[in-house]
C-alpha cells in the first residue's frame, strides 16, 4: 500500500543518508504485507464475530462485526482496519467488565485499490487492556467488489436471486471491515439473516440438515486469514456425496452436479493418504451461477465452483482436486503476502496433479501437465522478466493482476523437479512434514527456502543446491534441469493435427472419439498457422466443434475462431461468450479478437451485449483487454 511503501521510503532515504548515498530504490521487505493498512505488529485479530443481514433489494449486508483483539504494542493508540466502500455508523470498544466505549474514528486516504483505511482510536480508558473487543456497525455498498447480487434471471432456477462473495486477493474488505492480510488468521461466527425462503452457507461449519428458517449460524474454529471469509445465499439445496463431502447447487443443477463430482469422496481420502489429515471436518463444494469469475475458490470446507466444470463426463474435475488440495497448501499454510503466491498456487498445482495421478492415472496427470506447461511457455513470452520469479519484488499494482501461469505452473514444475531429485518417498515426507510444521501458520517463501534447505538439501546437497533453488524462486524463465512433462495421448494429437493439415489424412479420419478432451484440447491448440476457412469449416462440421459442451474444448476451439477470423463460426462464438462468465474461459476470446486486426469493434459488441452477466472482476479484465478506458 501506498502508505506503508512510503514509509519504508524514509526509511531508506535515511539509511542512505546516513550511508551519504543517494537513494535509489525503497528498501523491498518481502515479510511486509504492501496491499493492507492494518497494524498488524500492535494489534491482531484473534477471532471475528458477525451479524449480517441480507437485504437483496438494497444489494447490501448490514449488521455488525465484533473483532477480539489483541494489543501486541501497549503503546499503540489507533487501530487501522482495511475497508472499501463501507459504510460504518458506529465503532465501540466492549471491556470484559461489560462497559462498552464509544470510539472515535475516521477514515484515511483511499487509495483506488487498496480502498481507505479506518482509523479507530481506542478510547483511553480501554487503554490498559490487552485483549478487548471491537464492534463495528456498518453496511456494505451495492458496488462491493466481493459481492455478486445475481437478479433471478442470472440463476439457473430463474426465480430467486442469488448473492455470493469472492475475498481473494483483497476483497474482504469490502463486505467486512478487518485486517485483510493473509499474514493474520482469525476463527469466525456468524448470524446470517436472510429472506426466509433462501439458503446461507459459509466457509465454515455449514449443516446440510438446517432448516430453512433465513437465520443461520455458523462456526469456524479453526484460525483462517481474511481472504478465505465467505458466503452465498440462494435457493441452494444440497446433496451428499460420500460420507464427509456433498455438494450445494440450485435445484436444477444439483443431478448434474452430483454425477460430475462423484468422486470427490475418494479424493478427500487419496488426499489425506499423501499429506496428512484433512482438519477441517466437512468438505463440501458449492455450485454457483456461470457468472462466478474462477474455476474454482478454496473456501474452507466449501469450495467455490464453477458451473463450466459440468461438461457430462467428470473431464474437468482437475478444479476440484485443485481446490481440496488447498486444504493443506493455501488454507493450512498460507502465503504471508500475495508476492508468495506461489506457495499457495504451486504447491497446489502440484498437488492436483499427484492427486490427479492417484484417482485416474499418470496418463490423465501427464495430459494435464502437459497442457499446464504449454499454457506456461506462452505465459513467459508476455510477462516481464522481473515478474517471472517465483517471489518476485510485489509491492504495488494489483494483487488480482498478479495471477497467471508463472505461480502455478513454474511453481508446480520446481516442487516435481525436487521430487525428481530426491524421489517421491522422501519428497513425500518432505511434505507432510512440512504440512505439519506450519499447520494454520502464515510464511514466507524465505522461511519455505530455510526449511527446505533444512530438512531436504542437506539430507543429499549433491542432488540439488540452494542456489539451483534459488535460481528457481528468484530468476525468470525456467532453470535449464526443468523437468519437462510429456504425453504419449497428447503427442498422438499433436501429430494427427499435422498430418491433417498435411492433407496425410482426412478428417473424418481424425480420431476424437477415442481421445480425451484433454487431447483434443491439444489437438485444436497444435492447429497450423496456414489453415484456409474452407478446412476449418470441414473440421469443425466433423468434430463438432462448435457445438461443444466442454467449456476446454470450447475455450481452445473459439480461440482459434478469433485468432484466425473464422467468421463462419461467430454466431457460436457470441453464445459461448454469453454462457460462460469465468474469466479463464473467456477472456483469451476477446482478447484474440481484439488483436486480430480486424475485430476490436465487433469484441467490443459482444461485450456489450453479454457484460451485465459478468463478474466485476471477469469485466474489468475484459474491458482491459478491449481497451476500454472505463477500467
Ligand atoms: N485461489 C484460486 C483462485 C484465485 C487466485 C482467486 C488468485 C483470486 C486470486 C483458485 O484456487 C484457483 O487457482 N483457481 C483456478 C483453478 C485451476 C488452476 C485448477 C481457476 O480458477 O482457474
Ligand atoms: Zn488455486
Amino acid at each position: 500500500m501506498q502508505f506503508r511503501f512510503q514509509m519504508l521510503m524514509i526509511t531508506a532515504i535515511l539509511v542512505s543518508a546516513c550511508a551519504e548515498q543517494a537513494p535509489e530504490m525503497a528498501v523491498y521487505d518481502p515479510a511486509h504485507d504492501y496491499f493492507s493498512f492494518a497494524n498488524t505488529e500492535q494489534f491482531v485479530t484473534e477471532h471475528l464475530a458477525l451479524d449480517l443481514t441480507v437485504d437483496f433489494d438494497e444489494e447490501e449486508l448490514r449488521g455488525s462485526a465484533i473483532h477480539r483483539m489483541r494489543r501486541i504494542d501497549s503503546d499503540a493508540t489507533e487501530i487501522i482496519l482495511d475497508t472499501r466502500d463501507l459504510d460504518v455508523t458506529d465503532v465501540r470498544v466492549l471491556l470484559a467488565d461489560g462497559r462498552s466505549l464509544a470510539a472515535d474514528f475516521r477514515f484515511g486516504e483511499t487509495d483506488a485499490i487498496g480502498g481507505s483505511p479506518l482509523i479507530v482510536s481506542v478510547p483511553e480508558d480501554s487503554d490498559s487492556a490487552t485483549v478487548f473487543r471491537l464492534k463495528l456497525q456498518y453496511a456494505t455498498n451495492p458496488d462491493s467488489t466481493a459481492l455478486q447480487w445475481l437478479p433471478a434471471k442470472l440463476t439457473a432456477g430463474a426465480k430467486y436471486p442469488l448473492m455470493f462473495s469472492q475475498s481473494q486477493a483483497i476483497h474482504a474488505r469490502s463486505w467486512v471491515p478487518l485486517q485483510d492480510t493473509p499474514a493474520v488468521r482469525m476463527t469466525y461466527e456468524a448470524i446470517i439473516r436472510t429472506p426466509p425462503e433462501l439458503l446461507a452457507v459459509m466457509s465454515a461449519n455449514n449443516d446440510p440438515l438446517t432448516a430453512r428458517r433465513g437465520e443461520y449460524r455458523f462456526e469456524m474454529p479453526q484460525p483462517i486469514p481474511s481472504y478465505l471469509l465467505a458466503i452465498a445465499v440462494g435457493n441452494i439445496f444440497f446433496a451428499p456425496l460420500g460420507e464427509q463431502t456433498g455438494v450445494y447447487a440450485e435445484p436444477e443443477l444439483l443431478e448434474a452436479s452430483v454425477f460430475e463430482f462423484a468422486d470427490t469422496q475418494e479424493m478427500l481420502e487419496q488426499a489425506e493418504g499423501l499429506f496428512g489429515p484433512y482438519q477441517w471436518g466437512r468438505y463440501d463444494l458449492l455450485v454457483l451461477p456461470p457468472s462466478f469469475p474462477y474455476g474454482g475458490m478454496e473456501n474452507p470446507r466449501l469450495s467455490f465452483i464453477t458451473p463450466s466444470l459440468l461438461a457430462g463426463d467428470r473431464s474437468l474435475v482437475g478444479v476440484v482436486a485443485h481446490e481440496l488440495a488447498h486444504s493443506w497448501s493455501g488454507n493450512l499454510v498460507t502465503n504471508a503476502t500475495w508476492r508468495d503466491q506461489w506457495l499457495n498456487e504451486g504447491m497446489t498445482s502440484y498437488l492436483e496433479s499427484r492427486l490427479m495421478e492417484v484417482i485416474y492415472d499418470k496418463d490423465r496427470a501427464d495430459e494435464e501437465r502437459v497442457l499446464s506447461y504449454q499454457e506456461l511457455l506462452l505465459d513467459l513470452d508476455e510477462v516481464p522478466p522481473e515478474m517471472q520469479a517465483l517471489a518476485p519484488r510485489l509491492d504495488s499494482g494489483d494483487p488480482d493482476d498478479f495471477q497467471g501461469t508463472i505461480h502455478y505452473s513454474k511453481g508446480q514444475l520446481f516442487l516435481q523437479y525436487l521430487e525428481n531429485a530426491y524421489g517421491r518417498d522422501a519428497f513425500d515426507a518432505f511434505i507432510s512434514s512440512y504440512f505439519d510444521a506450519f499447520a494454520f501458520q502464515t510464511i514466507t517463501t524465505e522461511r519455505f527456502l530455510d526449511y527446505l534447505e533444512d530438512k531436504l538439501l542437506q539430507s543429499e546437497p549433491s542432488r540439488v543446491s540452494r542456489a539451483e533453488v534459488e535460481q528457481w524462486l528468484y530468476q525468470p524463465g525456467l532453470p535449464e534441469t526443468v523437468p519437462v512433462p510429456s504425453s504419449a495421448t497428447l503427442d498422438a494429437a499433436q501429430a494427427m493435427a499435422a498430418a491433417w493439415a498435411d492433407e496425410k489424412v482426412d478428417v473424418a479420419e481424425i480420431p476424437i472419439d477415442s481421445w480425451s478432451p484433454q487431447a483434443t484440447v491439444h489437438f485444436i491448440n497444435s492447429l497450423t498457422a496456414d489453415l484456409s476457412q474452407q478446412r476449418l469449416a470441414e473440421l469443425d462440421a466433423l468434430l463438432g466443434l462448435s457445438d461443444t459442451r466442454n467449456a476446454e474444448i470450447g475455450r481452445a476451439w473459439f480461440i482459434q475462431v478469433a485468432r484466425r477470423r473464422y467468421e463462419a463460426a461467430y454466431e457460436p462464438l457470441r453464445q459461448y461468450l454469453n454462457r460462460y462468465g469465468r474469466g479463464r474461459l473467456i477472456t483469451p476470446i476477446y482478447a484474440a479478437l481484439a488483436q486480430n486486426g480486424s475485430d476490436l469493434y465487433r469484441a467490443r459488441e459482444f461485450f456489450e451485449q453479454a457484460r451485465a452477466a459478468y463478474h466485476p472482476i471477469t469485466e474489468a479484465s475484459i474491458a482491459r483487454a478491449l481497451g476500454l478506458d472505463d477500467y
